[in-house]
């Protein structure tokens, strides 16, 4: 089969166009003849080898993708030919990719391939930042980081749907204009803004009640100003490359909380956290009070152009490999 690999550790181009074996599915995993790919910000970091616990190269990289059962190990109740789409242990980048059946869950009738391999680590990481982590009720505020992102469009209808007040963060006004249609209040252009000085003005000096923060850096510092007295930061990427910490006398005496959230490690620890909002939200997406925002589509062979693309923070909404 056809297969996109990290040859070393470093820059785009060391996603090469190989061809690999035909992975066979172990006990309670699958095979799937992949449809789409869906590319996330965690596959940059782990091909530039500063992703903790990452793959050691040569590997496939990819972490969620759609397709078709062809093959199934022993104790999987799933047949052969059922549309599927999940999260992966690392190999999504290619024809064929073997899962964990737990991982998996069926694709709505009438959704595509491509929107269903923008669903999984998008909606299932918006969802649990929001709630379960974040605690999010209707009526808060809440400051949302690369709002026009793949998780950051998923976490701006989830929270604006919830009722919520919302404020996002992007680059562009092409994103700004995105984010506002899915129903970001205030979306603010933070290359000529300070996000603080409008959350300010906008909750008469107070801050806001929530941030989903997934940049690092000083955004991370900036963003615990932004955050009213008790409010909650959900911290779950580093897409700026430079990691962040609080100060421990600032959170006491401002009663802030901090807390982390990584989807891999929380589906391995405990999948219950995490996989309790697929039907809520597959009932979302069917009923069109959600959308999968879809970014560009590249074919497997262009993986190199697409991640290029990812780091040049040209997209939007979900970018997707076509095999
Ligand atoms: N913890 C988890 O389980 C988990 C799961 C999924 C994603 N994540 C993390 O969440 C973040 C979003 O993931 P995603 O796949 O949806 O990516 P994305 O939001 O589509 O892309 C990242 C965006 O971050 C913004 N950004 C701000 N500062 C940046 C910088 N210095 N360098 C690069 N980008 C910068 C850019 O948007 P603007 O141009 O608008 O600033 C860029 O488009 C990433 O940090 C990712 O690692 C974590």
């Amino acid at each position: 089969m056809k297969a996109i690999e990290v040859t070393e550790y470093g820059d785009s181009d060391r996603l090469e166009f190989v061809d690999r074996d035909l992975p066979e599915p172990g006990p309670g995993e699958v095979r799937l003849e992949v449809e789409a790919a869906g590319i996330n910000f965690a596959d940059v970091m782990q091909r530039r080898g500063v992703y903790p616990g990452g793959p050691e190269a040569p590997y496939v990289p990819g972490l969620e993708a759609a397709g078709t059962i062809d093959a199934t190990g022993e104790g999987v109740g799933l047949d052969e030919g059922d549309r599927v789409v999940g999260m992966l242990n690392g190999g999504g980048y290619a024809e064929y990719v073997t899962a964990d059946a737990q991982m998996l869950f069926p694709i709505p009738d009438g959704m595509s391939f491509e929107e269903a391999a923008g669903f999984p680590v998008q909606y299932l990481t918006a969802h649990s930042c929001l709630f379960e982590w974040g605690g999010l009720e209707e009526d808060e505020t809440v400051l949302i980081q690369a709002a026009a992102g793949g998780v950051g469009t998923a976490a701006v209808q989830l929270a604006s749907n919830a009722g919520a007040e919302v404020f996002g963060t992007a680059s562009t006004e092409e994103k700004l204009d995105l984010a506002a249609d899915l129903g970001c209040d205030h979306p603010i252009n933070y290359t000529e803004t300070d996000f603080r000085e409008v959350v300010d003005e906008e909750t008469d000096g107070e801050g806001v009640d929530l941030v989903l923060e997934s940049v690092g850096d000083d955004v991370f510092e900036r963003s615990l100003d932004a955050m009213k007295h008790f409010g909650r930061m959900v911290t779950y990427g580093v897409a700026s490359g430079v990691p962040a910490s609080a100060e421990n006398r600032r959170l006491l005496f401002e009663n802030k909380t901090v807390k982390g959230f990584h989807l891999g490690q929380a589906s391995y620890h405990d999948p219950s956290k995490i996989m309790k909002a697929v039907p809520e939200l597959t009932q979302g997406l069917t009923s069109g009070d959600l959308e999968i925002i879809l970014g560009e589509s590249f074919a497997l062979e262009d993986a190199a152009e697409a991640h290029q693309y990812i780091e040049d923070r040209k997209s939007s909404g979900k970018v997707l490999l076509k095999p």
